[in-house]
């Protein structure tokens, strides 16, 4: 884990509201893991006190990666407002990553909305270690869906739902998940990310069908390095801190409020 001044290479809005920030920084880019977090200071000097949790949405090399956020609030809204050749306060990388076991034949990936950052990174694993899967991504509407940049290599492979029918399936992911299960051959695991409702609901049907699940939870965060426990969540072994015990846990693990 580094403490770093990251310089800003791009920004692309890549959908409405959800921005694509590009950052220089070999000391991250080098080691990070699929499922990684960095913890980064929003705004100038100082203006938020907490930091913001990103998942690495791709790696470019071992110089620079990727992260992906959605305005929502005044903090990502400061961040929205960053340009080219500005200086982030970094620190990371951060949490566990997924693991990816050398048995695995089948995946398939779940996002929801904004949730497929860190499935994006760990996309380009599997494809670099050629582990076939498919990816489900779940969003309001076609405004809202964040582009696979996998897509034009494995195209017949990414499935989209929306809510308005916009793009692809109409209705929602678990759905579309539950759809995909009677058409396709079973996975091995199950790798995803997205509201907690939805992980829930992903989590519930993998546990039906005999699937394992990992999932990446979403928590707010104070301190990002396991000692304020603002982001403690329920698991089957007691209480876990989302920043350094996952992001990534066991779904069977978890236990749902
Ligand atoms: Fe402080 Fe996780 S954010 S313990």
């Amino acid at each position: 884990m580094v403490h770093i001044k990251a310089k800003v290479l791009a920004k692309i809005e890549v959908a409405i509201d959800i921005y694509k920030l590009r950052l220089s920084c070999p000391k991250i880019a080098a080691s990070v893991l699929p499922g990684q977090f960095v913890h980064v200071e929003c705004g100038k000097d100082r203006e938020f006190i907490l930091r913001r949790p990103f998942s690495v949405h791709r790696r470019l090399g071992g110089n620079a990666f990727e992260i992906l956020f959605q305005v929502v609030g005044k903090g990502t809204r400061a961040l929205a407002e960053i340009e080219k050749g500005d200086i982030l306060d970094v620190i990371g990388p951060l949490g566990n990553g997924f693991e990816v076991s050398d048995t695995v034949k089948n995946t398939l990936l779940i996002a929801g909305g904004i949730g497929v950052a860190p499935l994006m990174f760990l996309a380009e694993k599997l494809f670099a270690g050629k582990i076939p899967f498919d990816v489900l991504i779940g969003c309001a509407n076609c405004k809202k869906a964040v582009p696979f940049d996998l897509q034009n290599i494995i195209k017949d492979r990414v499935f989209f739902a929306t809510d308005d029918g916009s793009l692809g399936f109409k209705g929602t992911v678990t759905e579309l998940f539950l759809n995909h299960l009677k058409k396709n051959e079973k996975p091995d695991v199950i790798y995803t990310c997205g509201p907690k409702a939805m992980l829930k609901q992903v989590a519930l049907i993998a546990e039906k069908h005999g699937i394992a699940c990992f999932l990446s939870l979403e928590e707010r965060m104070a301190c990002g390095i396991g000692a304020c426990l603002s982001c403690v969540c329920k698991t089957k072994s007691g209480q876990k801190r989302v920043c350094v015990d996952g992001p990534i846990f066991d779904a069977s693990e978890i236990i749902w409020e």
